[in-house]
């Protein structure tokens, strides 16, 4: 008997987030790890850490092997709408993003200076000029 998947809501999931009650969110599927918990080669401590989040990443990062991936599907419940679930931050593009705004107050101090580099010296030019002919007619 095959029928549809539960769709839980992100927050709906977050809040199994304990020793005693732990879902994750991995691909857009929920696991009740509960049972596992103790089992987990890796420990209790990082599945509790990569619950209240999407765990996809945190999952496929470790390299986990095919029969871990076949394990999973004893623990699946049903599947959670990702447009509930917060995007993860992406540091790197954060911080590539401060690159850019630091390169650009620098590009823009650069401007700066190379007009000053060309009034500068106009203006000592000028005032050199201007004393030469009013300074010698005095
Ligand atoms: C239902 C979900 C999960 C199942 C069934 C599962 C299963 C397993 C299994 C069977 C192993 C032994 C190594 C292997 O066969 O790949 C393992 C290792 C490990 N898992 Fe998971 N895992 C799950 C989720 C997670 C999550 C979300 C994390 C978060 C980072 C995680 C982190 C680790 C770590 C750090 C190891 C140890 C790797 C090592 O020592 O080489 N696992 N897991």
């Amino acid at each position: 008997m095959d029928s549809d998947p539960k769709v839980f809501v992100f927050d709906e999931v977050a809040k199994h987030n304990h020793q005693r009650d732990c879902w994750l969110i991995i691909s857009g599927k929920v696991y009740d790890v509960t049972p596992f918990l103790e089992e987990h080669p890796g420990g209790d401590e990082v599945l509790l850490l990569a619950a209240e989040k999407d765990a996809t990443d945190d999952f496929e990062n470790v390299g986990h092997s095919l029969s871990a991936i076949e394990q999973m599907e004893k623990y699946y419940i049903g599947n959670v709408d990702m447009s509930t679930v917060p995007k993860p931050i992406d540091y790197r593009l954060a911080a590539s993003q401060s690159v850019k705004a630091t390169t650009s107050s620098a590009e823009s101090s650069g401007s700066l200076l190379t007009l000053l580099q060309i009034l500068v010296p106009l203006l000592i030019m000028g005032v050199a000029f201007y004393l030469q002919f009013y300074g010698k007619k005095q």
